[in-house]
């Protein structure tokens, strides 16, 4: 065990699979009760059903980031089975890779509700009981994208993931109050299903741009995750953390 979550509550938004499903389950390996969260509610059960068989605490909720309801009910299925929720990480997210010249103002939009909205939206219903927790955590995911504005993908998942950090940093002053720390995650290119939507030659142009010359694991993040979810980073907020093999240094 790396860090001590024991007695911790984490909220996964998008957890049914990919650096989501893997951040949960890390955290619980670090003794956290974990509440997945995912769209997709038949993988999202069974995601969570994985880590119950490992002998974890974990279940699964259907939830839609983009739909206050769907988002409460998670919540509260969430507080209702653990007590509470110390640690949130809104890691649900879809990508576009729209051309300039292609892009539809309903693709822009919804890329915008899910991967921007869906954060603050998400945070705002779960604050209450944030406030209540000892030590409070929110970790946004947010990509290398929003930091350089991308090599491949569109300008709405750069739009996004650049306001994601915007909000992280203004929250992390406006939560201080309350202990909240609020930090960001930007990871480059990981191994995940989402990379499929780019051609493989996009793939490999964005390997080319890695230092280290390979692409990230989702494991790579969730030691992130871990790390700004745990008891050794209190005094860490308003950070942005690049994990991405040296494709950024800013
Ligand atoms: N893989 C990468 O290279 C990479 C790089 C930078 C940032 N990211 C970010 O990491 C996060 C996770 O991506 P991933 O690579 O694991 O992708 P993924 O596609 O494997 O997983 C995304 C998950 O989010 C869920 N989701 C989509 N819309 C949702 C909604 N409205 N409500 C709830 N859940 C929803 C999906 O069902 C899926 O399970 C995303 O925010 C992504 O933008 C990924």
């Amino acid at each position: 065990m790396m860090f001590n979550l024991k007695g911790k509550t984490a909220l996964v938004t998008g957890a049914a699979r990919g650096i989501g499903f893997v951040s949960a389950e890390k955290l619980a390996e670090n003794g956290a009760a974990v509440v997945l969260g995912d769209i997709n509610e038949a993988q999202v059960l069974e995601s969570a059903a994985r880590l119950r068989e490992k002998g974890h605490e974990a279940i699964g909720v259907p939830m839609d980031v983009t739909d206050d309801g769907s988002i409460r009910n998670a919540i509260e299925l969430g507080v209702g089975k653990f007590g509470g929720i110390d640690i949130v990480v809104n890691n649900a997210g879809i990508l576009s890779a729209a051309t300039i010249e292609n892009m539809q103002r309903r693709e822009w939009d919804r890329v915008l509700d899910v991967n921007l909205s869906g954060t603050f939206f998400v945070i705002q219903a779960a604050l209450a009981h944030l406030k209540k927790s000892e030590s409070p955590r929110i970790i946004n995911i947010s990509s290398l994208t929003g930091r350089n504005g991308g090599f491949e993908g569109s300008m709405c998942y750069a739009a996004s993931k650049g306001g994601v950090i915007a909000i992280t940093r203004g929250m992390a002053r406006k939560l201080a109050p309350f202990r909240i720390t609020v930090n960001a995650i930007c990871p480059g290119s990981i191994e995940t299903d989402i990379l499929k939507g780019y051609s493989p030659e996009a793939v490999e142009r964005q390997k080319s741009n890695i230092l280290l010359g390979r692409l990230g694991r989702p494991e790579e993040i969730a030691a992130a995750v871990c790390y700004l979810a745990s008891a050794e980073s209190a005094f860490v907020t308003g950070v942005t953390l690049d994990v991405n093999g040296g494709a950024y240094m800013g």
